[in-house]
């Protein structure tokens, strides 16, 4: 029977009385599919040997899983044989029951999960050996993980199947669904598990579209979308409508237009009406007319005047119809004739006795668009000659590159009283746009200040006492060629000026250097050491007390660092037992410093192979000045430095368990959360040291974290050599830096902006490194597309098993803003409590789904798993209908409960209800201190 007592079917054997069992019992063929590894489910009773009198050698409490591959299925009647069977795994129950559970019909199930694989044939057979206990297999679930087909960031992702290795995820592009298009290319990855993690990229509803539900839905009649791009449908404009779906701009209403240049989403407008009472007013040589604005400018502010002349001639000698013409090129306009954005203008250079007719025309960016009428207003004026033109032919008599000299004869019988001449001219090329004039009182004149191999149009007119006569008609003259000789002797004039300049520059300069030059440099050089230390040590000491770090580059001469914080050892007392390693200088040596009187210690050496360059020497000895100044039980510590002989070598403490990420991939599983958290606080420890004393690591990462065989870790690799040069992680940015990408803050990557708080998102990762036995952060994901997923938000999701806390503190090692970032002495005292209340630890991350992945997405009171997911982390998955059905629904929700409400809820059992309220008080106590400790989780 089962809980329900329900009967159920169950393969049973309970052989426990007789020796040498060796019973089999073997499913049908199942089917591969597109597994690469399957899991297998089974749930069973199993007697307790000791509960069985007279049993003990013969009672065995545990049976063995096998499975046999095949591409078939074996032919009927094949003769069974074992030795066909790999064995997976020897299946121990948790929980045996006894007779008395028999007695009180309680059902004490075990639920065991196994990975079988690679599986790479058709199909395969599963079989279970007993070997002489007293079991009953209730059910075998044989499955395998894949990462379901998905919509995400509109692009749709297929089915996938997890790599077999754990450790690396498929990386799965996504098509853009329908009436999309691709921004950066949408990809996924599928984990192991049969998760989507890291989304990166996107798809875009195309123009006449927008996002609903996952999916791009055409715009609805009266809206339009313009652009790609993931915004909603916007609503026609004024004065347009679209009549159809997915418009993707909306047209015009008729007698509305829209001009080329105005935007998609603009009104449509029409042309203005005519500009209103238009006045002109006339004094001796000048018109000024004057209007106001149109009523209506068609809905566009870009309204604009132009003033149109029409010339009459009244003096037609036939007495027909009087000539019009264009007359706007013989007036001048101020400001200009076109284009005008006041309301008024003034005309010049009048001819006398002639009609003229402006019109005043307003426009606007839709004016000529199919426009009937335009907006018009004009007014007539009649100007009085004081004589015809007296000037006959215009001539040039010479011309220069820059000058022409013209004179003019005058009609017969000139008046006597011609005051003087007046030449208008401009270049042909220009015309209109500018001009000048010249008077003179001769009938000659030599304009100059011209261009060379220029087109000129001259007009000539005379005044007389009564005024200005008409101009003469336009003569057109030519500049001469710009004289290359002359143009030489300019250049040369020039070159010879500058480097006479030069060189006297040059000497002035030599000598102010000889003199000063010297003494100049030292002094800076000395003001720039100072300055850094000052600043330096100011920054940190005063309240604390403690020492504060130096640089060694703000050191003249790097060696005097190198005396002040290391002390030279006598290289007779060293002695090199192996060569564990290779670093960027030389061979990394293991053994003894002998120090008389006293007992040997275990040291780590560090050598500088021989032909190095001064700078190398300069280099290896800087991370001996730096890691000299520290005293801290969690940093390496330095013993010392050989300098005064060869090799040169640097002396620091022995850590026998070598770097921490290949310590921890070597013992994949083996230590407690305690011991994991013991490990995170060492590093806390040494890191809020650092900070405290104002040195900035760079490049915190558990490869530059040694383990001493206390498990004891402690900060080493100081110096930025080895982040330039020989972290292997170090990768160049665009900028040039190179920088250990996956474990280095974004503003540190993009602006260069190191700091403490950037070392705290290192240090998060590097917890992240522990959690996950030395996992490599983004797994193999490059660099490029961590970068990008870190700027879209994602975090790294809680490592299998870590607890919920700690994923909860490296997310806030994660937050994009530093200033939010908690700082090494926060995480410190996080940590300690999380030490001194294990049982926070006992929450711990089984589906990396139930987290967030981002910062931002993180609740601000740690309900961060459901009821269900606690249920089944303590074993008590069968009451997760009791809790619901009594409305208990989130952590918090339990967190007051009693041990009369559990029973009220129906767990009847003594030992689930007394476990169910121990892990209740636990989740109180992880509640509690998490509240405490300030952080918003
Ligand atoms: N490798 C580099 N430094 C070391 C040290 N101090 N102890 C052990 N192994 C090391």
């Amino acid at each position: 029977m089962d809980e329900q007592n329900r009967p159920i079917h169950t393969f049973q054997v309970c052989h426990v009385m007789e020796p040498n069992q060796n019973n089999w019992l073997r499913s049908g063929w199942i089917q591969r599919q597109a597994a690469q590894k399957v899991y297998v489910e089974l749930r069973f009773t199993l007697r307790d040997c000791n509960s069985i009198p007279w049993v003990s050698g013969t009672c065995k409490e545990t049976f063995n899983l096998f499975y046999l591959q095949t591409d078939e299925p074996l032919p009927l009647g094949t003769r069974f044989r074992s030795s066909d069977y790999a064995k997976v795994d020897t299946i121990a129950a948790d929980e045996s029951f006894t007779q008395t559970d028999l007695g009180d019909r309680v059902l004490r199930l075990n639920t065991e999960v196994r990975e079988v694989g690679p599986v790479t044939r058709k199909g395969f057979y599963l079989a279970f050996q007993d070997v002489g206990a007293c079991i009953a297999l209730v059910s075998v679930k044989v499955f395998y993980k894949r990462c379901p087909s998905t919509l995400r960031n509109l692009a749709a992702f297929p089915d996938t199947v997890p790599r077999l290795d754990s450790s690396s995820l498929v990386e799965v592009r996504g098509a853009c669904v329908e009436n999309a298009e691709e921004r950066d290319t949408p990809k996924l990855y599928c984990g192991a598990d049969g998760d989507w993690l890291v989304p990166l990229g996107r798809c875009v509803c195309s123009i006449g579209h927008e996002e609903m539900d996952g999916y791009c839905q055409a715009c609805q009649p009266g809206f339009y979308k313009a652009y790609a791009g993931n915004i909603k449908c916007s609503k026609c404009p004024l004065h347009s409508s679209s009549h159809d779906q997915a418009a993707t701009i909306c047209h015009c209403d008729k007698g509305y237009y829209r001009a080329i240049k105005d935007p998609s989403n603009m009104a449509c407008t029409r042309p203005p009406s005519a500009p209103r009472n238009l006045i002109s007013v006339v004094n001796d040589t000048a018109l000024f007319l004057q209007w106001t604005p149109p009523s209506d400018t068609g809905g566009r502010k870009d309204l604009t005047y132009n003033i149109l002349c029409q010339r009459c001639d009244s003096n037609n000698e036939d007495g027909g119809a009087p000539q019009c013409e264009p007359c706007e090129s013989d007036l001048r306009f101020i400001p200009r004739p076109l284009g005008l954005s006041g309301t008024s203008v003034a005309v010049l250079d009048f001819a006398m006795h002639t009609n003229y007719t402006f019109h005043v025309e307003a426009v606007n960016g839709v004016s000529g668009l199919g426009i009937a009428a335009r907006s018009l207003a004009n007014v007539t004026i009649t100007t009085h000659q004081t004589g015809p033109s007296l000037i006959g032919v215009v001539r040039k008599d010479w011309a220069t590159h820059n000058s022409i000299a013209l004179s003019w004869t005058e009609v017969e019988q000139p008046p006597s009283d011609i005051v003087d001449y007046e030449v208008k001219y401009y270049e042909k090329e220009q015309e209109q746009l500018s001009y000048s004039s010249t008077r003179t009182k001769a009938p000659s004149v030599v304009v100059s200040g011209l261009r060379p191999s220029t087109l000129y149009v001259f007009h000539v007119r005379a005044r007389t006492v009564a005024g200005h006569t008409a101009y003469s008609p336009k003569f057109e003259f030519e500049t001469a060629d710009e004289d290359p000789d002359m143009a030489d002797h300019g250049q040369v004039l020039v070159v010879v000026t500058a480097s006479v300049g030069g060189f006297s520059l040059l000497v002035i300069l030599t000598l102010f250097l000889l003199i000063t030059g010297r003494c100049q440099g030292y002094i800076k050089a000395r003001m720039k050491s100072e300055e850094k230390r000052t600043r330096f040590q100011s920054g940190h000491v005063p309240f604390s007390g403690i020492k504060t770090y130096v640089d060694p580059d703000t050191y003249e001469d790097p060696t005097q660092a190198v005396q002040e914080f290391t002390k030279e050892i006598d290289p007779s007392r060293i002695c090199i037992e192996r060569v564990i390693g290779a670093g960027e200088f030389g061979e990394v040596c293991s053994g003894l410093l002998r120090t008389p009187g006293k007992a040997d210690i275990a040291v780590a050496i560090k050598t500088l192979k021989g032909g190095y360059m001064e700078q190398q020497r300069r280099d290896f000895l800087r991370e001996a000045s730096i890691m000299g100044q520290f005293n801290n039980p969690n940093i390496i510590r330095l013993e010392g430095v050989v300098t005064k002989s060869r090799p040169v070598m640097i002396v620091v403490e022995y850590m026998e368990n070598g770097a921490l990420d290949s310590f921890l991939r070597a013992h994949d599983g083996q230590f407690t959360a305690i011991q994991l958290v013991g490990m995170l606080r060492g590093i806390a420890v040494g890191m809020t040291y650092l900070a405290d004393i104002g040195y900035i690591h760079r490049d915190l990462a558990a490869r530059n974290i040694l383990v001493d065989e206390s498990l004891i870790c402690k900060v080493s690799d100081f110096g930025m050599s080895r982040v330039l040069e020989d972290d292997p992680e170090a990768a160049y940015t665009t900028t040039g830096g190179k920088i250990p990408i996956r474990w280095t803050a974004p503003e540190a990557i993009t602006y260069g902006k190191f700091s403490s708080a950037s070392d705290v998102w290192s240090y998060g990762i590097a917890m992240w490194e522990v959690m996950s036995y030395g996992e490599r952060p983004y797994w193999e994901m490059s660099n490029q597309d961590v970068i990008l997923s870190i700027e879209e938000g994602y975090r790294l999701p809680a490592p299998m098993g870590c607890p919920v806390a700690l994923h909860q503190l490296m997310m806030h090692c994660w937050q994009k803003e530093r200033v939010q970032r908690p700082n090494f002495s926060e995480i410190l005292t996080f940590l300690d409590k999380l030490i001194r209340n294990p049982s926070s630890l006992l929450t711990v991350v089984n589906n990396v789904h139930s987290y967030p992945e981002s910062p931002e997405d993180m609740p601000d009171y740690p309900l961060f798993i459901s009821i269900g997911d606690w249920l089944d982390s303590i074993k008590m998955s069968q009451y997760k209908n009791n809790f619901l059905a009594a409305g208990y629904t989130t952590l918090d929700s339990i967190s007051t409960m009693s041990i009369d409400d559990i029973r009220r809820i129906g767990v009847c059992l003594i030992g689930h209800q007394r476990r169910i309220i121990s892990s209740i008080q636990s989740l109180r106590l992880q509640l509690h201190h998490i509240q405490q400790s300030g952080f918003q989780v």
